[in-house]
C-alpha cells in the first residue's frame, strides 16, 4: 500500500510510530531493533524514526519528555543500510491497524 500511495505523489503519515502511549515496550524492546539502535549508538525510538524517514514517510511521534523530544528531532546524524532497512521490513507481521 505505501509504494502504491507513494507513487500516487501523496505523502503518508505515521501516527503512533513508537507503538501508541501505553504500547511502547514491544516495539522498544524489540531485540532486531536494539541491536540496530546498538550498532549506532542510537535509542531504539531513533532507529523506528529513521526507518520511517528513509522510507518517505512522515513521522508524528507523540512525547511529554523533554529528552525524549530532543531524542526524536536528532535523526539526521546517522543512517540505516539497506541490509538493516530490510531486517527491519522483515519484522511486519501483515497486522493491520489504523488506515486513514
Ligand atoms: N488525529 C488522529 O487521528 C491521531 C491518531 C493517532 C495519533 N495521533 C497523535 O499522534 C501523536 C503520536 O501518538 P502517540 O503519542 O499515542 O504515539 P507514539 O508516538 O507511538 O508513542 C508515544 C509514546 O512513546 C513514548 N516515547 C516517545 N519518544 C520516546 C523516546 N525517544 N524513547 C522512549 N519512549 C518514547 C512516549 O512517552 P514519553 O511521553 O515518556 O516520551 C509515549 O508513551 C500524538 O500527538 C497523538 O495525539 C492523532
Amino acid at each position: 500500500m505505501v509504494p502504491f500511495i507513494q507513487e500516487k505523489g501523496i505523502v503518508m503519515q505515521c501516527w503512533y510510530p513508537l507503538g501508541g502511549r501505553g504500547h511502547t515496550a514491544e516495539l522498544l524492546g524489540d531485540d532486531t531493533i536494539e541491536a540496530i539502535a546498538k550498532t549506532h549508538g542510537v535509542s531504539s525510538a531513533q532507529v523506528i524514526l529513521r526507518w520511517d524517514l528513509q522510507r518517505g514517510i512522515v513521522v508524528i511521534p507523540g512525547s511529554s519528555n523533554p529528552e525524549h523530544i530532543k531524542e526524536n528531532l536528532d535523526l539526521f546524524n546517522f543512517e540505516l543500510t539497506a541490509d538493516e532497512m530490510e531486517q527491519i521490513n522483515s519484522l511486519d507481521r501483515n497486522e493491520k491497524h489504523d488506515w486513514y
